[in-house]
């Protein structure tokens, strides 16, 4: 993974973030005087690489007995964090060199309220010996008595110049050849999120010693491709809820037009050889005509997913 592999150990290779570097650098200098620290801003621009630098740079070589992450991945209800969290948090060794303990908190507007309420607690219990990270990507999913206990530093995207300058370097690393306008439609499609635009480079370049624009265009047709028929799985599925949000994910975030998803719909569908097939191609055909009428295009997918997923008969119980 091109990502792991080039993210940056030291602050000034990260890019772009300029305020945040220079806030930053004097608590560096005087670690005893640490506040909690609050990362905000969009994915892909460099929020869990600077609290790794952080902590590597803080703790040094005992990083790892002094420091918890933990991320989305793993189970975040109220438990863990009671748990995991004050377990850790409140122990009160010192070491020599060792300024304090440091949790980190990937995604931390995940937490739910009575979790971000129990964190609150263990914050103020363990504010001599432990600090946090805590990231998120909106500052307004976490409970105001933690954001005003923590320094807030706001990530923004990654400017198109940062970005392009980034792809080359790692292109020329891998000696895979792109031009500047290869590497612009890759920033173009990924909107300053430096994640995706190198997950792109590195798949336009699979097995070809040379990415061109024909290639970054397969891959992201190829991806809203598997978005579509993802969608379109759930809602025959009959997970109505599910398939709208990652409808509304898809045409809000990614930018991707209805007539397009209602393209690789058909396509999905025509290749899914269930029995309600017939039923789903009239219902998208139907749709199709409505959104070509001027209909409000949200309002109508939806609809479209609510009626395709009613066509799941519903189980018999016994
Ligand atoms: N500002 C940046 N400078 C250099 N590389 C970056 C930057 N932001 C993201 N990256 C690249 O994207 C990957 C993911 O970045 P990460 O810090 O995890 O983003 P997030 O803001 O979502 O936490 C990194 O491994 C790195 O390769
Ligand atoms: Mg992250």
């Amino acid at each position: 993974m091109w990502v792991e592999k080039y993210r940056p150990h030291k602050l000034e290779d990260v890019m772009n973030q300029t305020e945040v570097k220079e806030r930053l650098r004097p608590l560096l200098e005087k670690k005893d005087e640490m506040p909690h620290l609050l990362f905000a801003g969009p994915p892909g621009t460099g929020k869990t690489t600077i609290a790794t630098i952080l902590a590597e740079q803080l703790l040094g070589p005992l990083k790892p007995d002094y420091t918890l992450s933990l991320n989305a991945s793993d189970e975040r209800g109220i438990d863990i964090v009671r748990e995991r969290v004050k377990v850790f948090a409140s122990y009160s060794d010192r070491r020599e060199g060792v300024p304090f303990r440091l949790v980190i908190l990937d995604e931390a507007d995940e937490m739910t309220r009575d979790a971000q309420t129990a964190l609150r607690r263990i914050m103020e219990e363990s504010s001599r010996f432990t600090r946090f990270i805590l990231i998120c990507n909106y500052s307004s999913g976490i409970i105001e008595p933690i954001q005003s206990r923590c320094a807030i530093f706001r990530f923004q995207r990654v400017v198109g110049e940062d970005v392009v300058g980034q792809l080359k370097k790692i292109a020329k690393a891998e000696g895979v050849k792109a031009s500047e306008k290869v590497l612009e439609a890759v920033y173009e499609a990924t909107s300053g999120d430096l994640r995706q635009a190198i997950n792109l480079l590195q798949a336009a370049s699979a097995g070809a010693g040379e990415v061109t624009i024909e290639r970054v265009n397969a891959v992201t047709g190829s991806a809203v491709k598997h978005r579509a028929a993802e969608i379109i799985g759930l809602a025959l599925d009959g997970d109505f809820e599910a398939s709208r949000v990652k409808l509304v994910e898809l045409t809000r975030v990614y930018g991707v037009p209805e007539s397009d998803f209602l393209r690789y719909a058909n396509e999905a569908i025509t290749g899914s050889n269930t029995e309600t097939m017939a039923g789903a191609i009239k219902i998208i055909a139907e749709y199709d005509y409505r959104l070509l009428m001027g209909a409000s295009p949200e309002i109508q997918l939806t609809a479209m997913l609510a009626e395709l997923a009613s066509l799941k008969k519903p189980k018999i119980k016994e």
